[in-house]
């Protein structure tokens, strides 16, 4: 699984500085909000780190005489703290002797954070990562070696993990780690480096090893050795990589969708491992007696406050209504005692920040769900909920639609719980079956060429009807616009109820018809719709749940996705219609990354 969320980049050779802000600067293509470095000089570690642009921080850096050879470099991508000085790495234990860079996500930091203060340790960050350097400390004064207090550390820490420590107590040595998170080193002539991405070591090597999961590699001159978590040696497996640097930013695919589409069991692991605590504040502005609670987000991320709302009616009989960020103004007048959940990936969409503005101005609170920390939004919000998907560079919503789904599954599954309207015992099982989700998209994603064969042909269609009922009205409505925003075929999603009433006029013969039509209690009536269609000629392509041979019968390509309990359909059906829409482009001859008149952030209302 690929994550990105920081960038790593560590290394023992000559002109370290220079080397380490080149090795960043090779992962700027990741996104970043912040950056660091630390390094060993004189058996002491020096630490540059800023908020900002890597040219910006090179321009302030005030190390021109420090001739160091071992040192590790981090850019950030928030997650826990907003962007800041403090906040970014390298983080540091109390007595300066250790420094640490991270990219991942820790989910029992506040715990052990909290013991740690108890014991005297003094946080300087608002971050998850920096716990890792403390608690090191924290074995070493009880006596264990720099390598025994990493190897129990990371047994104790639970989470998405890769780390690149250096210490004054053995000032020759990274010490790396990894589980979830990639790591990737490299030796050579030139020095033995680390980082989080293949494109970082290609100056130096193309002789690279992934570090399996669970392993510590220890780098030195020249040498590297891999343990396992109780300090068995290990071996490495090294591989000639043959990609170019346009390839290696994009781990190998052709296009920044695909890898995003393919790391949604990552991005959806790591945001089912948001701390309960934010969740829970979150939960005390839906708390208020007689509060009304409105869902409001544009394009594909108010696709997701549709399904909130659906999910609210479903699971907590509650009526949440969903607005259209730019209809905000115009639809809704008194906003008192209510609260306002407000959806947005980037976190800037001018139309999304005018209706919070609004609502604020109205008396309403703001629960903010944005994959940006730090962003206007994060701002604005009374409290937010951050997704996890690390950032999207591909202009199409893929990861972070998944990821805004799971978010606000957590929130109104535990506000349901806390309410009491969801028992222990259903809130369980629910979870359970959330908990399935990466796995199952895995399974999915190694299904891709079976989409693939069915984008080729219909990928010279020039309209599409994607249709659905009930809670798959949201598939139905970003399959459709996925489709029309990359491959500039005419899409439109639409109840299948309704199409009686208006769209069934276009339909003729080859009208491409999209259902998705798992197994739920609007299924008998889908067939129905399904019949309505193929009657005038449709060509029919169903998403359907594993083994439905009836849907199959009636339709000329089928996608079957696993069985799950009914409301997570979106997240499963969602899968195969990205994939559709990316192969069709593709097969257009379109550019899938950079669709004409869009942007990946709409800045203007
Ligand atoms: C569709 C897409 C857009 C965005 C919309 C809102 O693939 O990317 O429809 O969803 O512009 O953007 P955010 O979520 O950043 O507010």
């Amino acid at each position: 699984m690929v994550k990105i969320l920081c960038g790593i980049f560590g290394c023992i050779s000559e002109d370290v500085l220079e080397k380490i802000l080149d090795g960043l600067k090779r992962l700027e293509y990741r996104g970043y909000d912040s950056v660091g470095i630390a390094i060993i000089d004189n058996n002491k570690i020096i630490i540059r780190k800023d908020k900002g642009k890597i040219s910006e921080f090179i321009k302030n850096l005030d190390l021109n005489n420090i001739k160091s050879n071992i040192g590790i470099g981090h850019t950030r991508w928030a997650t826990h703290g907003a962007p800041s000085k403090e906040n970014a790495h390298p983080h540091m234990d109390c007595s300066g002797r250790i420094a640490i860079v991270h990219n991942g996500v820790l989910e029992n930091f506040l715990q052990i954070r909290e013991e740690l203060i108890k014991k005297g340790h003094r946080f300087s960050s608002k971050t998850d990562s920096e716990v890792i350097a403390h608690l090191i400390e924290d074995f070493i004064n009880n006596g264990l070696s720099l390598k025994e207090a990493i190897r129990n550390t990371f047994k104790i820490l639970k989470g998405s993990i890769a780390c690149a420590i250096i210490s004054t107590i053995e000032p020759d040595k990274i010490i790396c780690y990894r589980r979830e998170s990639p790591l990737v080193i490299g030796i050579s002539s030139k020095g033995v480096f680390c980082a989080s991405d293949i494109p970082a070591l290609l100056p130096y090597t193309r002789n690279i090893a992934i570090i399996p999961d669970d392993k510590i590699v220890i780098l030195e001159k020249n040498k590297v050795q891999a343990e396992d978590i109780n300090g068995e040696i290990c071996k490495l497996e090294y591989n000639e990589v043959t990609w170019n640097l346009e390839q290696a930013e994009k781990s190998g695919y052709p296009h920044f969708m695909i890898k995003e589409i393919f790391e949604q069991p990552r991005a959806i692991s790591d945001t089912l491992k948001i701390p309960l605590i934010y969740i829970d504040r979150a939960i005390e502005y839906l708390e208020n007696k007689n509060k009304r609670i409105y869902l409001t987000g544009s394009g594909t991320s108010y696709h997701a406050c549709l399904f909130g709302s659906y999910l609210a009616s479903h699971l907590l009989s509650m009526d949440i209504r969903p607005v259209i960020s730019s209809e905000f103004t115009e639809i809704l007048s008194s906003l008192e005692n209510s609260t306002v959940i407000a959806i947005s990936q980037s976190g800037e969409t001018a139309d999304t920040l005018n209706a919070i503005r609004y609502a604020k101005s109205k008396g309403a609170k703001i629960i903010g769900i944005t994959n940006t920390l730090g962003s206007s939004i994060t701002n604005l919000s009374d409290v937010y909920i951050c997704t996890q998907s690390g950032p999207e560079i591909g202009v199409a919503a893929t990861k972070t639609f998944l990821t805004q789904l799971i978010s606000i599954t957590l929130l109104f599954l535990r506000y349901g719980l806390k309410k009491g309207k969801i028992s222990e015992v259903d809130y369980s099982k629910l979870m359970s079956e959330i908990n399935r989700i990466p796995k199952i998209i895995e399974e999915i994603l190694k299904k891709s060429d079976i989409i693939k064969n069915i984008a080729l042909k219909y990928s010279s269609k020039q309209n599409a009807y994607f249709l659905a009922r009930g809670i798959n009205l949201v598939t139905a409505l970003e399959g459709a616009l996925k489709l029309k925003e990359i491959s500039y075929i005419h899409a439109e999603g639409y109840p299948a109820g309704e199409s009686k009433h208006g769209p069934i006029a276009l339909i003729e013969p080859g009208f491409l018809c999209i259902f998705i039509a798992p197994k739920d209690n609007t299924r008998e009536k889908i067939i129905g719709n399904i019949m309505e269609m193929k009657a005038r000629g449709a060509e029919i392509f169903s998403i359907i749940t594993e083994g439905d041979e009836e849907i199959k019968e009636i339709s000329d390509e089928y996608f079957e996705v696993p069985h799950i309990h009914y409301i997570l359909y979106p997240i499963l059906c969602t899968v195969p219609l990205q994939l559709f829409a990316y192969y069709v482009a593709v097969f257009r001859g379109l550019d899938p990354d950079k669709p004409r008149n869009l942007a990946k952030s709409v800045t203007v209302p």
